[in-house]
């Protein structure tokens, strides 16, 4: 496969992950279909074996090993990746997909505003770990993802949008998660749309979409 030359005319996403990256490779295919107006010029992992490395080389993307076991402490670790970042690929926007390293504040604050993230629950509900589980303890009727902006408050920031799905009577983890998963996959590229190309900002602790503070996330419901 050829490697793609790069298309300066068109935003420039970074993406980190740590896994299987699904939702890099949702995003990859709305860039490919014009869904998502964008260039994935860069892939990121803190793990040498994430899968969806594996992905973004076959696709002719940019990819590159941080690995967070090389650094002393948090703060050396996220400096290099601010440095991977801005050396190789000045970005528009970075995007956090399955990646599962607490960012330090100085992190955050570097990016603040152009750095979003994907969570599989309806913020602020279930924070952190396990969601789909706490869902269902919960015995919650409806479950879903969330897009937000990220601040230094892990799963924290600025919400811009929700997908939801029902919880159903028979739901285990596995289906619940992958009921939520497919959400994420259409969600992901349509809210990175709107922020690169639909005036959705984030200014202080809001999200600012044509100049109007967003009182509430924006809603989706697929299917
Ligand atoms: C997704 O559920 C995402 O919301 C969460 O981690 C998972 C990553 O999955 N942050 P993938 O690597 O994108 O397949």
């Amino acid at each position: 496969m050829s490697i793609k030359t790069p298309d300066t005319a068109k935003p420039r996403i970074t993406i980190l992950i740590s896994g299987r990256g699904s939702n890099m490779a949702a995003l990859h295919r709305a860039c490919c279909s014009g869904e998502l107006d964008a260039e994935i010029t860069h892939v990121i992992s803190n793990t040498p074996d994430a899968a969806g490395l594996d992905y973004a080389a076959k696709n002719g993307i940019k990819t590159s090993t941080i690995d967070h076991r090389d650094y002393a402490d948090r703060s050396d670790f996220d400096q290099a990746l601010i440095t991977a970042i801005e050396k190789n690929d000045p970005s528009d926007m970075i995007l956090l997909a399955g990646f599962m390293r607490r960012l330090t504040g100085e992190f955050t604050r570097h990016f603040y505003g152009r750095l979003i993230n994907i969570h599989p629950s309806l913020l602020p509900r279930h924070r952190g770990l396990n969601t789909h589980a706490g869902a269902l303890a919960a015995k919650e009727n409806w479950h879903g993802c969330s897009v937000h902006f990220v601040s230094e408050e892990l799963d924290g920031g600025p919400v811009i949008a929700r997908g939801i799905v029902p919880v159903l009577a028979d739901d285990t983890e596995t289906t619940l998660a992958a009921r939520v998963l497919a959400t994420e996959h259409r969600l992901y590229p349509t809210v990175v749309q709107l922020c690169l190309h639909g005036n959705a900002v984030c200014q202080d602790r809001h999200v600012i979409i044509n100049n109007q503070p967003l009182c509430y996330p924006l809603l989706y419901r697929y299917g």
